[in-house]
């Protein structure tokens, strides 16, 4: 699998404080799910900030499809495909759920909106039926977990070539993350590239070719998809070692 975003001793922090990434190294392949677990503070969504291009890289190389991205702005870095679903569930709380898509469409494709919108809106449907039902709907009325179907409607619109997902399981019921990351699945099987940030490992072994674990700002352990276990990821996050990183055989998520 070819690699199509390399980050390499990466550095980046605000301001004048001190970094918060410190020389992280990570790479997202073609068509690969990757997955960064880490606690409070640790650095997850600066990690996506600064591939985004929101977060200021201070040292590092970082490449996308052999390209040094290090002197392009967050605007040219979502035209090549690097689009960020943040924290929480953004929408426009007012307009309604093809509304929301509508506007995402505008900012992006200000001269081919209707296009785009065609050739987008079945695969959103497609992928979110509730979303047809309630398309009319204002979207600030929605579920949590609704909301974050546009949201990553929203960012579809954008034709990523990679998506950043940062704690997409956040304040959702089990089973709505079960549907949030069945659609991740989906995705991906139409060779969307993922890098999905989360605190717990939960979700992320059965989606995720890779896994790391990130502890103030470093990768302190990487494994396959499906080889870590939850003790592995407490020693990783409190410095212990001692214990094999990989699950038993039989040993369920
Ligand atoms: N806008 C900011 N200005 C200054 N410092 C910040 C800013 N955002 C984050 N930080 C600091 O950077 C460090 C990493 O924060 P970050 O938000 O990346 O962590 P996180 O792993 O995403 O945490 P969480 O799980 O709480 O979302 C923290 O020490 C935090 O205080
Ligand atoms: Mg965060």
């Amino acid at each position: 699998m070819s690699a199509l975003l390399t980050a390499k001793d990466l550095r980046s922090g605000y301001g004048s404080a001190t970094d918060v990434l410190m020389g992280l190294d990570l790479e997202v392949g073609e068509g690969a799910a990757v997955g960064v677990v880490g606690a409070n503070g640790s650095g997850k969504s600066t990690l996506l900030k600064t591939v985004a291009g929101l977060v200021p890289l201070r040292s590092g190389e970082l490449t996308f499809g052999g390209v040094p991205l290090t002197r392009e702005r967050a605007d040219a870095r979502l035209r090549r495909g690097i689009v960020l679903l943040p924290e929480g569930h953004r929408v426009m709380r007012t307009l309604s759920v093809e509304e929301n898509l509508r506007l995402a469409a505008i900012s992006r494709w200000p001269s081919g909106v209707k296009s785009r919108l065609d050739e987008v809106l079945p695969t959103v449907f497609d992928l979110f039926p509730v979303l047809h039902e309630r398309r009319k709907q204002m979207a600030g009325l929605l579920s949590g977990g609704e909301q974050q179907m546009v949201s990553i409607g929203r960012a579809l619109v954008s034709k990523p070539r990679l998506l950043l997902l940062d704690e997409p399981s956040l304040g959702l019921a089990p089973v709505v993350i079960d549907r949030i990351y069945g659609s991740l699945d989906t995705l991906r099987q139409t060779g969307l590239s993922l890098l999905v940030v989360e605190q717990s490992l939960n979700r992320l072994n059965a989606l995720c070719d890779q896994l790391h674990i990130l502890r103030l700002g470093e990768v302190t352990l990487s494994a396959k998809g499906g080889e870590l276990s939850e003790d592995a990821i407490k020693n990783a996050y409190f410095g212990q070692s001692g214990t094999s990183p990989t699950v038993p055989a039989k040993e369920e998520e």
